[in-house]
């Protein structure tokens, strides 16, 4: 079910009516026991009938286009269960609070996140959903488009462009504040994205749309290779991980992306006109990370944490470069898989 406006509640113009209704009938009150029967009855109907919108939305799902965002809860959520990605952590919580926190957002917000596998994309995404609509990604208004599932035939280019737009266009109309996330966009043939940059661009409305609430999330590989050699360098000089700065990525980035042919971005208009709000990088795993990331799944399976097995799950995955062994080939990847074996 749709609703325009915040939190449930009376509707101003109902409020101002229901004042009237009981400053009326209190004069009348004293002569006229049946204008004050009326008055009750109206009264009662009326939060009847709102708490009928009450009682459905608890079943059923509702958008709720203002529905604010819990920045506290958020920031505790990404500190806890993200490991290792300090960049991240900054970037998500600024670009969403401040989104939500705008009353009259004047584009959509569009993240951009990339990393080698295994880092934690997904994970974060789902993190943001969980925040954003009270169902996370089973919410029918967070939608998952994944390239190689959605779009996997290059001749068909066509007909996706006008399906996502199509799809998107549906959806928004809905519930403004609707999320697509795009997975696999370094699978995603180039040009398919450039469909939905009109809804990214700074319009007042597309066809009677407004995308302005919706948020866009890109999810890619694309750029591994640039974050990865930054840490190596820092690591190299004997500089901190967290040392690393959004500045010394945020650029090369957004050009190593536009200029690379499997980015899914490949020359994109969005990139050219400035449509990505946010580059968000994610670091490469180190050891210490996957331990933690074993740890988790082990408290999250109600098992006891053994350091034991900790070790031994980190010490099977693979890591790179050849001689320094320090970031984990698929990341957190396979941990939880490797888990089942013990
Ligand atoms: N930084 C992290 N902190 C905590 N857990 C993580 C992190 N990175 C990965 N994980 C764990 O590993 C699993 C796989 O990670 P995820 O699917 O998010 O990787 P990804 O970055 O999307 O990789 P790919 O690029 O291969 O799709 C997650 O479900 C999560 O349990
Ligand atoms: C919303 O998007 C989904 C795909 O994510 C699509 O199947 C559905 O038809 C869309 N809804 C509308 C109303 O367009
Ligand atoms: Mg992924």
């Amino acid at each position: 079910m749709w609703r325009a406006s915040g939190r449930p509640g009376v509707p101003a113009a109902l409020r101002r009516l229901l004042l009237l209704l009981l400053l009326a009938t209190r004069e009348a009150a004293a002569l006229e026991p049946v204008s004050v029967g009326l008055a009750i009855g109206a009264a009662s109907a009326l939060t009847g009938y709102l708490s009928y919108t009450d009682w459905y939305c608890r079943f059923a799902e509702c958008c709720d286009a203002e529905r604010p965002l819990d920045a506290s809860a958020l920031k505790q959520d990404l500190e806890e269960k993200l490991f290792g990605q300090h960049l991240a952590t900054e970037v998500i919580l600024k670009a969403l609070t401040g989104f939500k926190n705008n009353k009259n957002p004047k584009k959509p917000l569009t993240l951009s996140l990339h990393g080698w596998a295994g880092t934690g994309k997904n994970f974060v995404s789902q993190i943001m959903a969980d925040h954003l609509h009270p169902r996370g990604l089973k919410s029918h208004f967070v939608h998952l488009y994944v390239s190689t599932l959605h779009f996997p035939h290059e001749q068909k280019i066509k007909l996706y462009q006008d399906q996502l737009q199509k799809w998107i266009h549906g959806n928004v109309s809905k519930c403004a504040n609707s999320m697509f996330i795009f997975d696999e966009m370094d699978k995603l043939h180039p040009g398919i994205i450039d469909a939905i940059k009109p809804f990214l661009d700074y319009y007042e409305q597309v066809d009677g749309v407004s995308y302005r609430r919706a948020i866009f999330i890109f999810l890619s590989n694309a750029g591994g290779d640039i974050i990865t050699r930054t840490a190596l360098d820092f690591w190299r000089a004997g500089r901190k991980r967290e040392e690393v700065q959004l500045k010394d990525l945020e650029a090369v980035l957004s050009v190593g992306v536009f200029n690379n042919k499997h980015s899914g971005l490949w020359h994109s208009g969005l990139i050219d006109r400035n449509l990505i709000d946010y580059f968000v990088p994610f670091l490469p795993l180190e050891y210490r990370h996957v331990q933690m990331c074993v740890r988790a799944e082990l408290q999250a399976r109600g098992a006891v944490v053994d350091e034991e097995v900790v070790a031994r799950v980190a010490q099977e995955m693979t890591f790179f470069p050849k001689d320094e062994k320090i970031y984990s080939d698929k990341g957190c990847k396979t941990v939880q898989s490797r888990l089942d074996f013990y």
